[in-house]
């Protein structure tokens, strides 16, 4: 008998989240075991409140999955919502997802939904429901897969605005700091992305600052009396998740922060409080910039790399769940280094859900301060490639729900 598939976007988005919803809808409108295909809007929030939308009908009409491939943030709206430690809310989720004849749920998110998949598994699993995991992450710290879709794109946005704006920092000869700040929460891997600017034959960024090491003001100062010593207009690229030797994020000193759900602090600002302790302590021109939401919504900038791949995976996800898997998240797999190949494998969810990939400190230099050339051969393959985005009027065109 036919069931129907639900599929939902979690978390913070990506240039890339969508291309892995057409993946999935593309894939499971054109499979015979499914029936209707379903969204729900906000997430894990949107089942609770059933709030689903009839994807076969936007999606069958010809140019929408395209679209959806290139707009940026979640079509279906996104959530940051821990699911409920008493059984209320998998029992609410298990009733809807039953009356609606799902038989098949895909959660496409980083590790805060990786913890709702892993919570529903059980559940999922009594009612012969298969329950699978999408992954998503700028910040690519998900466990178990080589690498995050909306990576790439992130990471190639990166590179590009710290080749751009050193361009620009350089063009006065007088000595000056350019701290650029980097999303990423606790791991590196966006900042890192950073040092992938040298391609276009830069130094910079000339320091960076990762979370993975312990940020010391005094050495900070340090270095960037040296560096303008030595190179007199520098540019620093810091993640905005900085943290002392006692784990306090550097951020928290200049600004009140809020948790969100997970309990995760809401970073931002670091840059303007290292912008403010060089004003105050070299007395350098010193501007600070920080990129914010642009990394992960410049749709007009994605690797075509990592749309592909993650076009790729949503449908792996759909295939996995008619074949029978539950309560995994599809991975990547890198099968070969030269010339660069990846493949797709269901990956258990309890391996993932909650934890963080962090940088490994063979992929930084032992001053700290810096990455390695074999974190670059890592993140290169990812940035490769430009996708051809349709443009009206001048802009890029984008599929609004
Ligand atoms: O987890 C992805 C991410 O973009 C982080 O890099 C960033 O710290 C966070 O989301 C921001 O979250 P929000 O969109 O909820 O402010």
């Amino acid at each position: 008998m036919k069931k129907n598939l639900l599929v939902g976007q979690s978390g913070g988005p990506t240039a890339a989240i969508n291309a892995t919803l057409a993946g999935v809808i593309h894939t499971a409108i054109n499979n015979k075991n499914i029936d209707c295909v379903y969204g729900c809007v906000n997430g894990i929030k949107g089942v609770l409140a059933e709030n689903f939308l009839d994807l076969r009908k936007v999606f069958s009409e010809n140019g929408n999955i395209e679209l959806l491939k290139q707009t940026p943030s979640a079509y279906l709206g996104s959530c940051r919502y821990k699911l409920s430690d008493s059984t209320a809310d998998i029992d609410k989720i298990i009733e809807v997802l039953e009356k609606h004849n799902i038989g098949y749920f895909l959660y496409i998110g980083g590790n805060d939904s990786m913890d709702t998949v892993s919570k529903l598994k059980d559940a999922c699993d009594k009612k012969g429901i298969k329950v699978m995991g999408v992954p998503k992450t700028i910040d690519n710290d998900l466990m178990g897969t080589d690498h995050c879709p909306g990576f790439g794109s992130a990471a190639k946005f990166i590179a590009t605005s710290v080749a751009e704006i050193t361009r620009d920092a350089q063009v006065y000869d007088i000595e000056s700091v350019t701290i650029v700040e980097i999303m990423g929460r606790n791991a590196g891997w966006l900042t890192a992305a950073s040092a992938l600017a040298r391609i276009t034959g830069t130094n910079s960024p000339d320091l960076i600052y990762l979370p993975e090491v312990a940020f010391d003001i005094d050495k900070f100062l340090d270095d960037v009396k040296q560096m303008v010593k030595e190179r007199k207009n520098i540019i620093i690229a810091v993640s905005e998740g900085i943290k002392d030797k006692d784990g306090n994020y550097i951020a928290d000193q200049s600004q009140i922060f809020k948790e969100d759900l997970f309990g995760h602090s809401q970073l931002g600002g670091v840059g303007k409080t290292l912008e403010t302790l060089i004003k105050n302590k070299c007395g350098i021109k010193v501007r600070s910039i920080e990129l914010n939401t642009p990394q992960r919504c410049a749709s007009h900038i994605t690797s075509k790399t990592d749309i592909d791949e993650s076009f790729f995976i949503g449908g792996k996800a759909v295939e996995a769940a008619v074949n029978g898997e539950s309560g995994k998240m599809m991975g990547y797999v890198r099968v070969s280094e030269n010339p660069y190949k990846i493949d797709a494998k269901a990956m258990e969810i309890s391996e993932i859900a909650n934890a963080e990939k962090k940088i490994p400190a063979s992929f930084i230099t032992p001053s700290g301060n810096d990455v390695t050339e074999e974190l670059v051969d890592y993140i290169f393959p990812l940035i490769q490639g430009e996708s051809e985005v349709i443009y009206k009027n001048g802009l890029p065109v984008h599929l609004i729900r």
